[in-house]
């Protein structure tokens, strides 16, 4: 077996951040390669080449420059900022994955990890318990290239034997870093205006109801499917996984048991029909089965967890916490 060595791409998003952070522990600083198109913002430790995903000629340079043996492909347009740009949206989000998985074929890759969504979901899916097999059908330019993009995946494996792994991802609420262009993004949004004791006008109606996950158990879950056996997966596409569901109504009335003064309003945009179109909580047995997945953060204690961390963020440093976490 030949050392792991990790190019992750897309490494100055949401998850990029603190995916990045946690497969340094794992794999120790020097395998873990991180790129963007954006340099990092700050305080950043490590080996970072700066990369457009569109430039497969760079992305090839990295690739022998380092040696590398897998790649966290990330850099992707979300749901929101997509509907305004529907055709940079499916550039960057297809010919970025297509890059990544012609690299994988040609040059013999170990393995591709590619995130899929939610927003693979449409209006006619099943709401409740959403089946892995199932309509999908998605509404928003995002979800068609994840869609298509699972597809893709698992044409790579069973064509060419690339080992591509994939995860539905609910929303991601972290506090290490902000997310952006989602229509799950008010569930981050809502906790920086609550610990800074401002009202919150809320772009989802109070009883829309979405999957979600908080950022440990999202990154654990990649880094142990990640790890899984090949022999124990049933799919190279996106894996349903499920940890929590709730409203932004039920969200708000959890930030008051510590914030009593917190005041949510209503205004929905047209990020409202984007949601509507997606589903509530997913059945998610083949992850529970094939690799053992179990969330371990609930709505309480996720919100336990985020205040807690963003009030010592913001008393340690305001003007690092405000380069840092506003948009
Ligand atoms: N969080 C994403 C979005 O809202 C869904 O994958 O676009």
């Amino acid at each position: 077996m030949r050392a792991d060595k990790i190019l992750v791409i897309g490494s100055e998003g949401q998850l990029g951040t603190v995916l990045s952070d946690a497969l340094r522990n794992v794999y120790g600083a020097s395998n873990v390669i991180t790129s963007d198109i954006n340099v990092p913002k700050s305080n950043y430790a490590g080996c970072f080449e700066q990369l457009n995903i569109l430039d497969a000629n760079r992305l090839f340079e990295i690739f022998k420059k380092h040696k590398i043996t897998q790649i966290y492909h990330l850099a992707a347009l979300l749901s929101a900022k997509g509907e305004q740009n529907p055709r940079q949206t499916w550039n960057v989000n297809m010919n970025g994955l297509f890059n990544v998985l012609e690299l994988a074929r040609e040059q013999n890759l170990d393995k591709v990890y590619f995130p899929s969504s939610i927003a693979v979901f449409g209006g006619k899916t099943p709401r409740k318990a959403t089946p892995q097999f199932t309509v999908l059908q998605p509404e928003t330019m995002y979800g068609i290239t994840k869609e298509v993009g699972e597809q893709l995946a698992q044409y790579y494996y069973t064509r060419f034997g690339v080992d591509v792994r994939s995860l539905r991802y609910p929303g991601l609420i972290s506090y290490q870093s902000p997310p952006g262009g989602g229509t799950t993004d008010y569930a981050v949004d809502i906790f920086h205006k609550a610990i800074a004791g401002e009202q919150f006008e809320c772009f989802l109606d109070r009883d829309t109801r979405l999957p979600m996950m908080y950022m440990p158990d999202a990154v654990r879950a990649t880094i142990e499917l990640m790890n899984a056996p090949v022999d124990k997966l049933s799919m190279h596409y996106g894996y349903n996984i499920r940890a929590i569901s709730f409203s932004p109504e039920e969200l708000a009335a959890e930030i008051k048991k510590y914030i009593p003064d917190f005041h949510i309003y209503y205004k929905p945009d047209f990020r409202q029909k984007i949601a509507e179109s997606w589903v509530e909580s997913m059945d998610d047995s083949f992850a529970r089965n094939d690799w053992g997945w179990k969330e371990e953060y609930d709505l309480s204690a996720m919100t336990e967890d985020m205040i807690k961390n963003l009030q010592l963020l913001r008393s340690k440093d305001t003007s690092e916490y405000d380069k840092k976490m506003i948009l």
